[in-house]
C-alpha cells in the first residue's frame, strides 16, 4: 500500500475515532453470530452495538449444514452502512478453509502438492467466490503447525513442518488478500497444533525454543504478508490461555512481529477463560482478555456486557480501546475496494483439478502395478468409490456434493469395470476374482477429522480392511486408493495391497484426478507434508525431532538400535515422501558462498521413461556451541519437471533467515557449522558439510534484524501506535501515549471519554 493510502486511513481512522461514543467503540469490537432472531442482530447493527458478524449458527461452522444466508448478509451490511450513525460497515467472517463454491482440496493436501503459488491462485479464486456472497473476513489459513496426528484439525493445515507451512500460509493470505474487499485471519496464534494428545482445547507446554521454532515461523509469515487479522488460540501456551497472555499476544504478535491489525478471540474463547480458571468471572474474563491484546470479541458477550464498564472505572485504559477500535477501523478503511469478479467456473475447476492431481501421493508402486494397464478389467471395490461427499472433506460450508464426481463415476468410460460398491469381503472376492486388477477405495468419513473430531487410533475401519484382504486374496494386482483428512496408520493395509494412492479429501475435482493418476494421464507428484507411522504408538512423531544420543539416525531413520521392542521406530512413510511413474536420482551436494549467502546445488536426473515432475527438497542440520539439535530441518524445495534423461541443476540459496535456529532462549542464532542435504524426501543420504564463514555470522545477524523491520508492511508510524513499551530490562512499562483529536474530552478521572457529534462525518 502506497504510504499517502496509509496516511489518508490514518486520518479518517482518528477522525472516525474521535467522533464515536464509548459504546460505539466497544461495539467495533463486539463480533456476533447469526442468529434465528436476526431482527435483534439488526438492531444491534443499527445502534452500532455489533461491528462484526461471523457467519455461522453454532460454534462448529465446520458441520453446518444452513444455507439461505446472501440476502440477509447483504441486509445487514446495508443497515451498517446506511442506518447506522457512523456508516461503518460490518466485517462479515466466514471460514473459507479450502475453497467456497468451488472446493479445493483440503489444506493437508494442497500442502502435499508443494506448490504454495498454486494454493495462493486457490485462495484467490475462493476469495472471489465468498465475496459474491458477501463475505469480506475469512477466517483462514490455519497456521498452525501439527506435532500430534491425532488431532482432528491437522486436516485444516499444512501439516508438520514449520518452514512448509510457512510457505503456505503466507501465499494463502496474498491470494485471499489480493482483492482490496477481503481481509484475512490467520488462525489460531499460537502452538494451538501442539494440544496434549491431540485432544481439541487442551493445554500446550513448550519451551521457548519450540515455540519459536516450531509454531511461530508461518504467523511470522503471515504478518509479513501483511494479515488483516489474527485469531487467538483457545488452548493454553505453559498454563496461560492464549486469549489472556500479553505475552504471546501484545509482546510477542503486536510488538515483536509488529503486527498492527485485529487480534479477534475464538469463538466464547474469553467466556472459557472462567472455565479454564483462569477469570474468576466474565467481568474479569473481558479485562483479561483485553488487556492481554484480544481487540474483537468473537461471540463471548463479555466485551458487550463490561467493556464501557471497565473503561469508565478506569480498569482498562481508554488508550488501550482506541488501540483496538483503531485497529478495526484500519482495516475496514483498507478494504473498502471494489468486490473481484466473480471467478469463472470453468478456471476455478481447473485449478481444483490441477491441486487435486499435484496433491496425490503415490507411497508404493510394488511391481509397476500403477499405472492401470490399458487392457484389463479393473475390480472397483469399496463403500467410498460410490461416494461423493467424500471428497470435499470437513469445513466445506459452501460446497455442494452434486457438483462433485464418484470415483466409481470418473473411472467409467477409461477402463472396463466390474463394481462392488461396499465393503462386504464376499461381493469384494467375486469382484477381485473377474478382474486384472483390483482398486479398493478406502478412507474416513469427511467429517471425521475437523474440530473436536480426534482419533485415537488413526486406522481405517475393520470393515474395509477385512474387503481389502478379500481382494488381495483373490487378485494378483492390488492398489488401495486411500481418501482421508489425516495420515492413517496404514501398515495394515500395506500388507495387502502392492500400490498405496494417498488421495485425501481431494475438493470437487477429486474424483477426476484419482482416475487420471490411476490411469496414468498424470503421473504422481505429490510429497507427504507430514509422517505416515506404523503405529499409533508412535506418536509424536515427526523428521524433525531432535538426534536421539544413541543411533545417528535418531528415532526416525532406518536403523534399529533404538526401536521399540514391539515395532519399529521408523515411520511407515516420511516427510516428503512420494513416488513417481518416472524415477530420479540426485547428483552430489556442493556448497559454495556467494556473497554473503550460501548457494547449495545438486542435479537431478530424470531415469524414468516418461516427462514426470519431482519436488527437490533441501534439508539442513545446524551443529556444534553445545546443543542437541533437530536431525533435519527443511529449508527449501523446488519442483521440475523432466524429460526422460533430461538433467537440471536445482540451487537453493541459503541467508541467515534460513541458516538460524533459535537457542534454548527463543533467540534465534547461527551455529558454528552445518550439515545439508538435497535430496527426494526427508531421509536422503545426498549430504555436504559446511562452516560458517569467519565474520559472516556477526554481519549475517544483523541482516536479519533488517529484514524482520522490512516484513511488516502494514507497521504503523509511531505516531500512531497506542501502545509502546518504554524502558528496558525488569523495569518496562506500557505508555499510553495521550490522543489529540476533535471530539475528545478529558475526564475527570483521568480516563478519555469522547462526546457524541451531532452531525457525525460520514467517512464510509
Ligand atoms: C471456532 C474455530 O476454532 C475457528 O477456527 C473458527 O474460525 C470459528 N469457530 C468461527 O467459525
Amino acid at each position: 500500500m502506497h504510504m499517502e493510502q496509509t496516511c489518508d486511513i490514518e486520518l479518517r481512522a482518528e477522525t472516525l475515532l474521535a467522533q464515536m461514543t464509548l459504546e460505539e467503540k466497544v461495539g467495533q469490537l463486539n463480533q456476533q453470530p447469526l442468529t434465528n432472531d436476526i431482527s435483534a442482530l439488526e438492531q444491534g447493527v443499527r445502534s452500532g452495538a455489533v461491528g462484526s458478524v461471523v457467519l455461522a449458527y453454532t460454534p462448529f461452522a465446520g458441520r453446518e449444514h444452513r444455507r439461505d444466508q446472501t440476502a440477509q448478509r447483504e441486509r445487514l451490511q446495508r443497515i451498517a452502512r446506511e442506518e447506522s450513525r457512523l456508516g461503518i460497515p460490518l466485517l462479515l467472517g466466514r471460514d473459507v478453509l479450502h475453497g467456497h463454491h468451488t472446493v479445493f482440496p483440503i489444506p493437508l493436501a494442497q500442502a502435499a502438492a508443494w506448490d504454495p503459488a498454486l494454493a495462493g491462485r486457490a485462495a484467490e479464486l475462493a476469495a472471489a467466490e465468498a465475496a459474491q456472497d458477501h463475505v469480506n473476513l475469512i477466517f483462514a489459513p490455519m497456521a498452525d503447525v501439527c506435532r500430534d496426528l491425532r488431532w482432528g484439525r491437522v486436516v485444516e493445515g499444512y501439516g508438520e513442518d514449520p518452514f512448509l507451512s510457512g510457505r503456505y500460509t503466507r501465499s494463502a493470505v496474498e491470494g485471499f488478500q489480493r482483492s482490496t474487499a477481503i481481509s484475512a485471519c490467520v488462525k489460531h496464534f499460537l502452538a494451538y497444533g501442539g494440544v496434549e494428545g491431540g485432544r481439541d482445547y487442551s493445554g500446550v507446554d513448550a519451551s521457548q525454543r519450540q515455540l519459536r521454532s516450531v509454531y511461530l515461523p508461518p504467523f511470522a509469515q503471515a504478518v509479513a504478508a501483511g494479515t488483516d487479522c489474527v485469531m487467538a488460540a483457545f488452548n493454553d501456551v505453559n498454563g496461560v490461555p492464549v486469549t489472556a497472555s500479553a505475552e504471546l499476544l501484545t509482546g510477542l504478535l503486536k510488538g515483536e512481529l509488529g503486527f498492527s491489525g485485529i487480534v479477534v478471540s475464538d469463538w466464547n474463547a474469553i467466556g472459557q477463560l472462567v472455565a479454564q480458571g483462569a477469570a474468576e468471572d466474565r467481568r474479569d474474563a473481558a479485562r483479561l482478555a483485553f488487556l492481554a491484546g484480544v481487540d474483537v470479541d468473537m461471540c463471548s458477550g463479555c466485551y458487550a456486557e463490561h467493556l464501557a464498564g471497565l473503561v469508565r472505572d478506569g480498569v482498562c485504559p481508554e488508550a488501550r480501546l482506541d488501540d483496538a477500535v483503531r485497529r478495526v477501523l484500519r482495516v475496514k478503511l483498507r478494504r473498502q475496494g471494489l468486490r473481484p469478479a466473480p471467478p469463472a467456473r470453468k478456471e476455478a475447476a481447473a485449478a481444483a483439478l490441477e491441486l487435486a492431481q499435484k496433491s496425490i501421493v503415490l507411497l508404493k508402486n510394488r511391481g509397476g502395478v500403477l499405472p492401470l494397464s490399458p487392457g484389463g478389467p479393473v475390480a472397483l471395490i469399496g463403500a467410498a468409490a460410490r461416494q461423493r461427499r467424500i471428497h470435499l472433506g470437513s469445513w466445506t460450508l459452501d460446497g455442494r456434493a452434486e457438483r462433485t464426481a464418484s470415483i466409481a463415476q470418473a473411472l467409467r468410460g477409461r477402463r472396463e469395470i466390474v463394481l462392488s460398491c461396499c465393503d462386504d469381503p464376499q461381493r469384494a472376492r467375486r469382484a477381485a476374482a473377474q478382474a486384472e486388477t483390483a482398486v479398493v477405495v478406502l478412507g474416513e468419513p469427511w467429517d471425521h477429522t475437523g474440530e473436536a473430531r480426534g482419533s485415537a487410533a488413526l486406522s481405517l475401519s475393520e470393515g474395509q480392511l477385512a474387503a481389502l484382504r478379500a481382494a488381495a486374496g483373490s487378485c494378483r494386482r492390488v492398489v488401495a486408493v486411500v481418501c482421508a483428512g489425516r495420515a492413517l496408520c496404514l501398515s495394515e493395509a500395506e500388507q495387502y495391497a502392492d500400490a498405496i494412492l494417498c488421495c485425501w479429501h481431494g475438493g470437487v475435482q477429486a474424483a477426476q484426478a484419482i482416475a487420471s493418476v490411476l490411469c496414468g494421464d498424470v503421473c504422481p507428484s505429490g510429497k507427504l507434508p507430514i509422517s505416515m507411522p506404523r503405529h499409533v504408538g508412535q506418536i509424536p512423531l515427526c523428521y524433525s525431532q531432535r538426534t536421539a544420543a544413541r543411533n545417528i539416525d535418531s528415532y526416525y531413520g532406518p536403523g534399529d538400535i533404538a526401536s521399540y521392542l514391539d515395532c519399529s521406530a521408523a515411520p511407515l512413510y516420511p516427510f516428503g515422501w512420494g513416488l513417481s511413474y518416472a524415477a530420479f536420482s540426485y547428483g552430489p551436494v556442493s556448497a559454495r558462498w556467494s556473497g554473503d549467502r550460501l548457494c547449495l546445488e545438486a542435479s537431478v536426473r530424470s531415469t524414468g521413461a516418461r516427462t514426470a515432475q519431482e519436488v527437490c527438497q533441501c534439508y539442513i542440520q545446524p551443529r556444534g556451541a553445545g546443543r542437541a539439535h533437530p536431525a533435519r530441518l527443511l529449508r527449501g524445495f523446488q519442483r521440475v519437471e523432466l524429460a526422460p534423461g533430461e538433467e537440471r541443476t536445482v540451487r537453493f540459496i541459503l541467508g541467515p533467515e534460513e541458516l538460524s535456529a533459535p537457542d534454548e532462549t527463543g533467540r534465534d542464532r547461527l551455529w558454528p557449522s552445518y550439515a545439508a542435504w538435497i535430496g527426494g524426501d526427508c531421509l536422503t543420504t545426498n549430504q555436504t558439510v559446511f562452516r560458517i564463514k569467519d565474520g559472516w555470522a556477526a554481519n549475517a545477524r544483523g541482516q536479519k534484524g533488517c529484514a524482520r523491520e522490512h516484513e511488516n508492511s502494514h507497521r504503523p508510524r509511531q505516531a500512531h501506535h497506542p501502545e509502546r513499551h518504554s524502558g528496558q530490562g525488569q523495569g518496562r512499562r506500557r505508555v499510553f501515549p495521550q490522543q489529540r483529536g476533535a471530539g475528545h474530552t478529558r475526564r475527570a478521572g483521568g480516563g478519555q471519554l469522547s462526546v457524541r457529534r451531532r452531525h457525525p462525518l460520514r467517512l464510509f
